[in-house]
């Protein structure tokens, strides 16, 4: 029996020495090794050998299977090895294929404009503010002289958050306007002060063509010992050449708002009709675009600025009907639809 172990073993050892795939290696193992292999049944009929045969078989058996074994982990990693190698070859990489090309994407019209617009006034020395969208009553209209009745309130339809006070009030809104930051920026900045506020507003409106729910406004703030309208007047005429370009024309007219005294409004000369009157400008050859003024003596007061010896100027304008102004876009809901028909042009 210990000559058939032997035989065995080098039969199986001149099998895998010619075996060179995986597959043909697992039929090598379950000759020699498997539950019906020679091996095996050498070793299950040990029991009926004699004492003395069964030692020296024993251990025999065990040896063969245990060398047949580590032969066969050594092929099958070598085999493997070869494998990958011949792998990496066949499927070299070729570093002269042009990459696949990443989407690029790109800013949004409306955040595209308002960039613009702050560059243009960060070139004039303002500085760029943000603050908070959900605000308290007291910066949104309170400290901006619109007190509770205060008719200025019915045009701005707010939307209150759901937050009761103990004394039944509901003092949280989503701001109307970014002209809230004001007296914050009053309040922690120390003059000479020169802001630009942009930011999301949103009104309780219904969408259409020209209103959306959300928008986007940017307000400017400047405090200053002797600031005068013609500062305000300056400054915006250099906006205006800047942004809508040099020849078009601008006009200045008195308007109402009650944290403003005077209040102004600007318009420029409409871009569809260049001035004649049409459906975009209601035959009026403009359109406003903001509104402006020196900053109320009360509102300075209210910051603790002393209105004997500071003044300052404040505008306001919407942004997102600036790249409808320039590109001739007639709904406001296009922005907010999320077309990317639309949105790429830009
Ligand atoms: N907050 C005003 C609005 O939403 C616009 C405005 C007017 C802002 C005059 C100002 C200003 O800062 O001085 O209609």
């Amino acid at each position: 029996m210990l000559k058939q172990l032997e035989e065995l073993k080098l039969n199986a050892r001149q099998e895998l020495d010619a075996i060179n795939n995986l597959k043909e290696l697992e039929s090598w193992r379950v000759r020699y090794l498997g539950k019906k292999s020679e091996l095996t049944r050498v070793l299950r009929s040990l029991a009926i050998l004699p004492l003395a045969e069964r030692k020296a078989v024993g251990t025999s058996a065990n040896e063969v299977k245990a060398s047949l074994e580590d032969s066969l982990a050594r092929k099958g990693q070598a085999l493997r090895e070869a494998r990958v190698v011949a792998q990496t070859e066949e499927e070299h990489i070729d570093i002269t294929l042009p990459g696949r090309p990443l989407p690029v994407g790109r800013l949004h019209p409306i955040t595209q404009t308002l960039y613009e617009i702050c560059d243009i006034f960060v070139a004039m020395g303002f500085q760029v503010v943000e603050g908070p969208e959900v605000e308290w009553d007291y910066y949104n209209f309170e400290a901006l002289n619109i007190p509770k009745e205060h008719p200025a309130r019915d045009t701005m339809s707010t939307l209150w958050v759901d937050f009761e006070t103990d004394s039944g009030e509901r003092p949280m809104l989503l701001r109307t306007h970014t002209t809230s930051m004001q007296l914050r920026v009053m309040e922690r900045m120390p003059p000479p002060l020169r802001v630009v506020i942009p930011g999301k507003v949103y009104r309780y409106e219904a969408s259409d063509a020209t209103h959306t729910p959300m928008f986007h406004q940017i307000d400017g703030l400047a405090i200053d010992e002797g600031i005068t309208m013609a500062d305000l007047k300056g400054t915006l005429y250099e906006f205006a050449r800047r942004f809508f370009g040099e020849d078009r024309k601008v006009r200045f007219r008195c308007d109402y708002f009650p944290f403003v005294e005077p209040g102004a409004e600007m318009a420029i000369e409409c871009s569809v009709c260049g001035g004649k009157g049409c459906r975009l400008c209601g035959n009026t050859g403009w359109i406003e675009i903001l509104g402006a003024g020196m900053t109320h003596p009360e509102v300075l007061q209210r910051a603790g600025l002393d209105p004997e010896v500071y003044s300052g100027f404040a505008f306001g304008m919407g942004i997102d009907r600036m790249p409808m102004l320039r590109y001739g876009i007639d709904d406001t809901r296009l922005f907010y639809s999320s077309d990317l028909r639309f949105l790429r042009q830009f």
